[in-house]
């Protein structure tokens, strides 16, 4: 498995994982497939450092991959990116996502952002065990802030300080971090 930055010839790939969310499950709250048209405008937004977009290739196939998008438009969140990974049904649980995950991990680190944050469908317990492990902590859940196939849905709050551990620990170089 071989992971690189994605190109837009990689957005086929990338479609068809992203559609298979949409339409069987409650992952992903969008509620219509994405147009390959559509899929272009996403892609427009990576790129720079702090928005790194990769996929991981095997068997001459994209089967997965990881972003770090804008959490919100206001200038002031810069230190921090929302994540999204996915991996095709046919290749989970043999940590091509955790690889996905650290390499977005290690870029965002590099690029000076502070925190990764993870909303995660609050049923998607395979979801929120995966960034747990990743060192993701909850710090909170949004009650019934969506609905899809006719089911209300909650959100799971995650996020991972990146001032934490890592080549780049200031809080470790404080002495403790309480400031
Ligand atoms: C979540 C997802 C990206 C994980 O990718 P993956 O390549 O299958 O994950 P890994 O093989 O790296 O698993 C790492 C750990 O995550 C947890 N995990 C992953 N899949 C799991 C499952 N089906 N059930 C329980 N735990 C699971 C386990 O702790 C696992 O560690 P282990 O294998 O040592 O037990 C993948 O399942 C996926 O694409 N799901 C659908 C889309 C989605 O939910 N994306 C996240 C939206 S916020």
């Amino acid at each position: 498995m071989n992971l690189r930055e994605a190109v837009r010839e990689d957005l086929p790939g990338i479609n068809e994982i992203y559609n298979e969310a949409v339409r069987n499950t409650t992952a992903n709250w969008s509620c219509a497939e994405r147009s390959l048209r559509e899929a272009g405008e996403w892609f427009a937004q990576y790129g720079a450092p702090n928005r790194p977009l990769i996929v991981a290739e095997e068997d001459a196939r994209v089967v997965g991959y990881a972003c770090l998008s804008a959490f919100r438009e206001k200038d002031a969140y810069w230190p921090v990116a929302e994540n999204s990974v996915y991996v095709h049904l046919d290749y989970r649980g043999r940590g091509i996502g955790t690889r996905l995950m650290e390499r977005v991990i290690a870029l965002g680190r590099e690029a000076g952002l502070r925190v990764i944050t993870a909303w995660v469908d609050a049923d998607n317990d395979e979801s929120i065990v995966f960034h747990e492990r990743l060192g993701f902590e909850r710090v909170g859940i949004m009650r019934n802030v969506g609905e899809k196939f006719g089911q209300k849905l909650s959100v799971v709050i995650l996020d991972l300080d990146l001032t934490k551990g890592g080549h780049d620990d200031r809080y470790a170089r404080r002495g403790g971090g309480a400031r």
